[in-house]
C-alpha cells in the first residue's frame, strides 16, 4: 500500500529532532519519500564543505572532530542560503537543525515549522548505535554492523565517520544535553513537539512517526 500524509502535515517544514545517533538520518528517507520535501541536514552540508576543503569546511572542522557545535552564525548563514533555493519553497525536512534556541529563533523568522518530531533514545543506546554505524559513500545509505547490516557485496566500500568514536560521541551527547535538549520544551510550549519512542525497530519508529504526523 502506498503511504501518504494528510495535507495539513504537508504545510511548512518538519524538524527531525533528537540526540546524535537517534535515527534522524535513517527516518528522513521515508519522510522525504512521503512528503517530497527535500532533506536539509546541516551535518551532511558541513561534511560536504569539509571534503571540498571550502572556507566553511575549514571553519567547521575542529568543532566537528571534537564533537562540539559549530557556531550559530555559521549554521544560520548556511540555512538562510539553502532556504532560498527553489526546492525549499514548500518547506523542507530539517535533520540536525535547529540545535540551539538561537538557531530556532532565527529559523522562526525565515520559515514556518509545522511539526518537530523528537526521536527519544537514552544515552546508553546511543554509543552502541554511533560506534557501529557505517555509511555507503555511493548511495548515502546508513547501515549498522548489528542493527542494519549492509549486503555482503558492498561491505568493502563502507566508511565510518571520523566523529563516530566513543570519546567524540560523549562530547556530542554533552553538547546535546546542554545546548540542544532545551529546545524540546521550547517547541512543546508552541504545541509543535511530537514524541516518538526511538528504541523500537527502525520500521516501527518510522510507523509511529507517520501515524503521529498523520493524526495532527
Ligand atoms: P550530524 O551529522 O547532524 O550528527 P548527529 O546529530 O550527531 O546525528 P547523527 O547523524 O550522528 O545521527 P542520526 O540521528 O542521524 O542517526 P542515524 O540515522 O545515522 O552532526 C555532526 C556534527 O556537525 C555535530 O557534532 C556538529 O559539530 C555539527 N553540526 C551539525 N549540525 C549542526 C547545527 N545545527 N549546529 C551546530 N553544529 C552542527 O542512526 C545512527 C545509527 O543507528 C545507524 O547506524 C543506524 O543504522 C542505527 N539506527 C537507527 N535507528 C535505529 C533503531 N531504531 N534501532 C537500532 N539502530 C538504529
Amino acid at each position: 500500500m502506498t503511504e501518504s500524509l494528510p495535507r495539513n502535515s504537508m504545510n511548512g517544514s518538519i524538524v527531525l529532532f533528537g540526540p546524535p545517533g537517534a535515527g534522524k538520518g535513517t527516518q528522513a528517507t521515508r519522510i522525504v519519500d512521503l512528503t517530497s520535501k527535500p532533506q536539509v541536514s546541516t551535518g551532511d552540508m558541513l561534511r560536504a564543505a569539509l571534503s571540498e576543503g571550502s572556507k566553511l569546511g575549514i571553519e567547521a572542522k575542529s568543532f566537528m572532530e571534537a564533537g562540539e557545535l559549530v557556531p550559530d552564525d555559521v549554521i544560520i548563514g548556511l540555512i538562510s542560503e539553502r532556504l532560498k533555493m527553489d526546492d525549499a519553497k514548500n518547506g523542507v525536512l530539517f535533520d540536525g537543525f535547529p540545535r540551539t534556541i538561537a538557531q530556532a529563533r532565527e529559523l522562526a523568522k525565515i520559515a514556518e515549522v509545522s511539526a518537530v518530531v523528537s526521536i527519544e533514545v537514552p544515552d546508553e543506546s546511543i554509543v552502541r548505535r554511533i560506534v557501529g554505524r557505517r555509511m555507503d559513500p555511493e548511495t548515502g545509505e546508513i547501515y549498522h554492523i548489528d542493527f542494519k547490516p549492509a549486503p555482503e557485496s558492498i561491505i568493502n566500500r563502507l566508511i565510518q565517520r571520523k566523529d563516530d568514536n566513543e570519546s567524540t560521541v560523549r562530547n556530542r551527547l554533552k553538547a546535546y544535553h546542554e545546548q540542544t535538549s532545551p529546545l524540546a520544551i521550547w517547541y512543546e510550549n508552541q504545541g509543535l513537539l511530537i514524541k516518538v519512542d526511538g528504541e523500537q525497530t527502525i520500521k516501527n519508529v518510522g510507523d509511529e512517526i507517520i501515524s503521529k504526523l498523520s493524526a495532527r
